[in-house]
């Protein structure tokens, strides 16, 4: 049997890790890729790939995703999108992408008449905003304080109500905040808790817009993180998930994580690559970015997502710290 998998925002950063990690993946034989971007994605080597430059908010040009060579998908991992500085700052650009387009998408994949397309969705824990409890579980009320957040909320939405409908099989993966990314700094609000362990051990200055010295009560503002590698993983075992194992009121799961700090990411730095590293970190409070970021949960029970088989990362921020050192060692950062 083939696998026909469509990724849309493929020549992004996890669309990229996606495409190279389900063509390892044993469970997704004979794999046929349908690449996908405003931007010419690229095809990871010795795969069978078609290359599809299409601005996805445009509906006659989301409807030539079902019409390649592959024929129809089985699978769309639906990627694309605005990232939250982005939507905040460009809020109908934000809307448009992170809302119209996915619709477009939705409405596309159910005129196929194939319930069983799985569409697996990229949420995050924007989503999330205004009081909350201690720790964040599965029937914690998602009550967005940005646009993002919004769009990303409004998106989900769709993905249930489409698969309460039997229109498609949807699966909405909230991620956590994903780091070390690698690169140069994205206008994420979060591109921050990637760039004070990047740019150090990459030798370069960044600035860290919480608190404005290293002795800031700011910094220990915490976060709920997951590793690149680990989050890849999760997004493939999203889609062989049987949809019964899935709560029947609800699509989304919040993909496990684990807690830090500003000052833990700080201290893993320090002792991963000492003062000189930590140095290349300056200060300069950024309240925009501190609010939104506040805003976001920093804690999540994990018992719902690794009951269904999902993965965590074990160790906190020090091992992650290490690969990425490594990763730019051998020149892959
Ligand atoms: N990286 C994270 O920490 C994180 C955390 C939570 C959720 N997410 C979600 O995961 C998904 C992937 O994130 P990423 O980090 O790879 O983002 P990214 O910015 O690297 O990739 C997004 C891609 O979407 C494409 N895109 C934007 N507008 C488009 C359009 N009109 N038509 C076609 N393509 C368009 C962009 O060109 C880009 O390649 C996003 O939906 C994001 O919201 C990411």
């Amino acid at each position: 049997m083939t696998n026909t998998v469509l990724i849309t925002g493929a020549a992004g950063w996890l669309g990229g890790l996606l495409s190279a990690q389900l063509i390892n993946d044993p469970k997704t034989p004979d794999l046929r890729l349908i690449l996908a971007d405003i931007f010419e994605p690229k095809a990871p080597a010795a795969s069978q790939s078609v290359l599809v430059k299409v601005d996805l908010s445009d509906k006659a040009q989301v409807e030539t995703l079902f019409t390649t060579d592959y024929g129809i998908p089985d699978t769309i991992y639906c990627l694309h999108g605005i990232m939250s500085r982005g939507s905040e700052d460009n809020f109908d650009l934000g809307i448009k992408i992170n809302v119209d387009s996915v619709r477009l998408l939705l409405e596309a994949t159910r005129s196929y008449c194939k319930p069983s397309i799985k569409f697996i969705f990229t949420s995050s824990l924007a989503v999330y905003g205004g009081p909350l409890p201690d720790v964040v579980t599965s029937s914690t009320i998602a009550t967005p304080q940005s646009s993002y957040g919004v769009g990303k909320l409004t998106s989900e939405l769709m993905v249930n109500e489409y698969s309460r409908r039997g229109w498609v099989d949807g699966r909405i993966v909230r991620l956590p905040t994903i780091l070390v990314r690698p690169g140069t700094p994205s206008n994420a609000t979060s591109s921050f808790i990637s760039a004070i362990i990047r740019e150090p051990l990459k030798g370069l200055e960044t600035v860290c817009p919480i608190g404005d010295s290293i002795d800031s009560p700011e910094l220990t503002l915490k976060l709920w993180l997951a590793s690149p590698e680990t989050t890849i993983k999760n997004i493939v075992i999203a889609k062989h998930i049987p949809a019964e194992k899935l709560l029947s009121h609800t699509r989304v799961i919040c993909l496990p994580g684990f807690t830090a700090s500003v000052k833990d990411e700080l201290d893993a730095l320090l002792k991963v690559a000492g003062q000189n590293a930590l140095d290349f970190v300056k200060f300069k409070d950024d309240p925009v970015n501190r609010r939104i970021v506040s805003s976001w949960p920093s804690a999540f029970d994990n018992a719902y997502s690794l009951s269904l088989g999902f993965i965590v990362d074990e160790g906190g921020m020090e091992p992650i710290v290490r690969r990425f050192r490594d990763n730019v060692a051998i020149g892959e950062a």
